[in-house]
């Protein structure tokens, strides 16, 4: 059957691309999730649109999981008809919820994952639920019982490596996009994932961003190994953890400000200069031993901003590179494959560096 528009491919794969993957896959599944404590920063759109050139254009087998309880995720990659069909009954909507609620009513972890194939952006989705933010007591009251090595809490806190456990058979790639915060259910997925990439705007927000992350990471992961340490029972859970390394850092995407190119305020644009400068510094101070010292390039990208192309792809549910309508968008569409296809590459080079294989 011939494949649906949005889901032919935009470019072929480059040779250094697919050399890249080839090493990549001898280490099996990754699982990154996309964090920043800062909100509104383009976290959605780029988990979005570079899961779609991961799948689309580099076919991969990617699974995006929709961990915000705003579920801006979800709605842009759902098609409206998909959407009524999933939410239509509460009971049985089959969500991230559906992942974390079993566990809270003490029946373990869930059987299956609730996954939906999305029509236009090539990937899987495990679409979000508002109802999520009601687990945020169940994780962070069980946080407390794993740090002193109780089976409970940790079984809780490792919620999210037992998802990715159980897509590691179907799937290349897990991508987590998370709200803004540095909540229970944000620690779970990051304790939980291999690697983390921020995404975030250029500004004086953003430097403090990055170092509330490196803080709250180094604080939850050692008191994770000592609770690790104090488990007394050998669970399922210390067999997921001693298979997982630390949690890495790939890189960070800047996000471009409109204001800098339209009205040119002189202001913003000296501020502008000045983060921007400032910030590959803090990165290498704050987070530096996340990442290998030689070779590495921890800025993957900056996004310029696409325009009316970006509210024009959430209304039509379809990634910002397949885009098919003319006029002002051809423009805009060129940028965005450029755009995405150039971080596509940055992201396998950052994450081929990192791997030992
Ligand atoms: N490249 C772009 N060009 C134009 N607009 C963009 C671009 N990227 C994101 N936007 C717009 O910026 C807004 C914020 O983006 P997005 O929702 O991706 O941020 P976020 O970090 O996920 O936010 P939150 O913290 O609420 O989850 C959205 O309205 C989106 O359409
Ligand atoms: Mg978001």
């Amino acid at each position: 059957m011939a494949k649906s528009k949005a889901l032919q491919a935009t470019h072929d794969i480059s040779n250094k691309s697919s050399k890249l993957l080839e090493k990549i896959k001898q280490n099996g599944l990754q699982a990154i999730c996309f964090f920043n404590n800062k909100g509104g920063v383009g976290k959605t759109t780029l988990i979005a649109n570079l899961g779609a050139e991961l799948s689309i254009n580099l076919k991969q087998r990617v699974l995006v999981v929709d961990a915000d309880p705003q579920c801006n995720l979800t709605q842009y990659v759902l098609s409206d008809e998909d959407f009524t069909e999933t939410y239509k009954s509460e009971s049985e909507a089959q969500t991230i919820y559906s992942v974390i609620h079993p566990l809270s009513i003490g029946k373990g972890y869930s059987q299956n994952l609730p996954i939906i194939k999305t029509k236009n952006f090539g990937f899987d989705v495990i679409v979000g639920d508002p109802r999520l933010a009601l687990k945020e007591d169940l994780l962070a009251q069980d946080w407390r019982d794993a740090k002193a090595g109780g089976t409970r809490g940790l079984r809780t806190t490792f919620v999210f490596s037992d998802l990715i456990e159980k897509a590691k058979n179907e799937y290349d790639f897990v991508l987590f996009d998370m709200g803004p915060s540095l909540g229970a259910i944000n620690r779970s997925i990051l304790l939980a994932a291999n690697y983390f990439l921020v995404p975030m705007s250029i500004d004086i927000f953003s430097l403090w961003a990055v170092k509330n992350i490196s803080d709250a990471l180094s604080i939850w992961q050692s008191e994770l190994e000592n609770g690790l340490r104090l488990a007394e029972d050998p669970t399922e859970i210390l067999g997921m953890s001693k298979n997982k390394s630390r949690l890495k850092f790939l890189g960070y995407v800047t996000q471009q400000h409109k204001e800098k190119s339209e009205n040119g305020n002189p202001r913003i644009v000296e501020a502008y200069a000045s983060i921007k400068e400032k910030l590959p510094r803090e990165i290498k101070n704050k987070l530096g031993n996340l990442y290998p010292e030689k070779g590495f390039t921890p800025h993957l990208g900056d996004i310029k901003h696409l325009a009316s192309l970006a509210p024009k792809s959430q209304s039509l549910h379809t990634p910002m590179i397949t885009v098919t309508l003319k006029g002002s968008y051809t423009v805009s569409r060129k940028q965005a494959r450029e755009l995405y296809e150039g971080i596509g590459e940055r992201f396998l080079e950052n994450l081929a560096i990192s791997l030992k294989k």
